[in-house]
């Protein structure tokens, strides 16, 4: 017998192969957060603060994101702090709809004021968790922010595809997208958890980046919405989570961290951090479906994860 929540989750996914709700859920469809200048501001500078301990620098750095969401403002804050170009690769055009004029003022406001990072009381789930939450005034090129924000808005009104400074590629399907050793930074914001493709997305990203280049993922391995209990999506059996995901674009692929750990090893990434959160109420390990039962006490307890990673300055040797 399946358990009330999930019977009511695979329901629901059912519902996503009746064509009427289905295009209805796709007009109304967005990914909460990135539709805010102040989520994208804090998200943006986390990971700078964190990058910069390991030894990223913003100043004239190439920038891809995966999996912007509503808007580009993450790549919009980046740009304003210091970065020379940004793309950003999603598979569903959620950004579309957003007013990039709007979110750029809001976060040129936020800079021009030198405003706090919001932390956890303004946004309790957003991850990483930082030591200090005043401005970063040090990793920022202060004197060009105004300067880098009018840029940024000729381009936004030329049009994002005719734009090498600011690009939107969706659905982006393939490593082509960026040119081989173009960037120097890739990061995501809880979009890893939800890649089909995962080993593929990481050697692209790997390709993507200059030797030296830096990677920063925060995942976020909890169930999303489909349990009460945070490590619930680990207890539906496969077939189970291919009903509730129905005909989503994407819903989890619900690889713990050891797995993405291993694709950025395998190809060719060095870990430089991995700063993991742990979830103390769930369910029992027993209650797991099988697959997951295996999981390390490790994978089974953390719930998010910072990953930096790097690709070696240098070509490894094999053999
Ligand atoms: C939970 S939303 C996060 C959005 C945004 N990063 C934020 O912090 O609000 C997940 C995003 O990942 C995107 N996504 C899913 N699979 C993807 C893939 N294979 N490549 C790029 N983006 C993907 C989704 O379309 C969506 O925009």
């Amino acid at each position: 017998m399946i358990q009330t929540w999930k019977a009511r989750h695979v329901l629901t996914g059912l519902l996503t192969w009746v064509p009427i709700l289905n295009a209805w859920r796709q007009r109304h469809a967005s990914t909460g957060g990135s539709d805010s200048a102040r989520y994208c501001y804090s998200v943006w500078l986390r990971h700078l603060t964190m990058l910069d301990q390991c030894g990223f620098k913003i100043d004239g750095a190439q920038v891809g994101e995966l999996g912007p969401g509503d808007s580009l403002g993450i790549g919009l804050a980046a740009l304003l702090s210091g970065a020379a170009r940004y793309v950003g690769l999603d598979i569903v055009p959620y950004s579309a709809k957003a007013d990039l004029e709007k979110m750029l003022d809001e976060l040129l406001q936020m800079y021009s004021q030198e405003e706090r990072i919001p932390d956890g009381t303004e946004f309790p789930s957003v991850r990483p968790q930082i030591a200090s939450y005043g401005f970063p005034g040090h990793l920022i090129d202060r004197a060009s922010v105004l300067a880098k924000a009018e840029e940024v808005r000729s381009h936004l009104r030329g049009g994002l595809n005719s734009s090498s400074f600011l690009g939107y590629r969706v659905p982006w399907t393939s490593l082509p997208h960026i040119a081989e050793a173009s960037l120097d930074l890739i990061f995501s914001q809880a979009v890893l958890e939800h890649v089909d493709s995962l080993e593929e997305t990481y050697r692209a990203m790997f390709a993507w980046l200059r030797p030296g280049g830096y990677a920063s993922h925060v995942i976020d391995f909890k169930a999303h919405g489909r349990s009460p209990f945070w490590n619930g999506h680990w207890a539906y059996s496969d077939w189970q989570w291919k009903l509730v995901r129905g005909k989503r674009e994407f819903l989890l692929n619900r690889e713990p961290m050891s797995t993405h750990l291993a694709h950025a090893k395998k190809v060719g990434f060095k870990v430089v951090l991995s700063k993991r959160e742990e979830a103390t109420i769930g369910l029992d390990i027993s209650a797991l479906s099988s697959r997951f039962r295996q999981m390390s006490g490790v994978d089974a307890q953390t719930s998010e994860v910072l990953m930096i990673l790097q690709k070696p300055k240098s070509k490894p040797t094999f053999g």
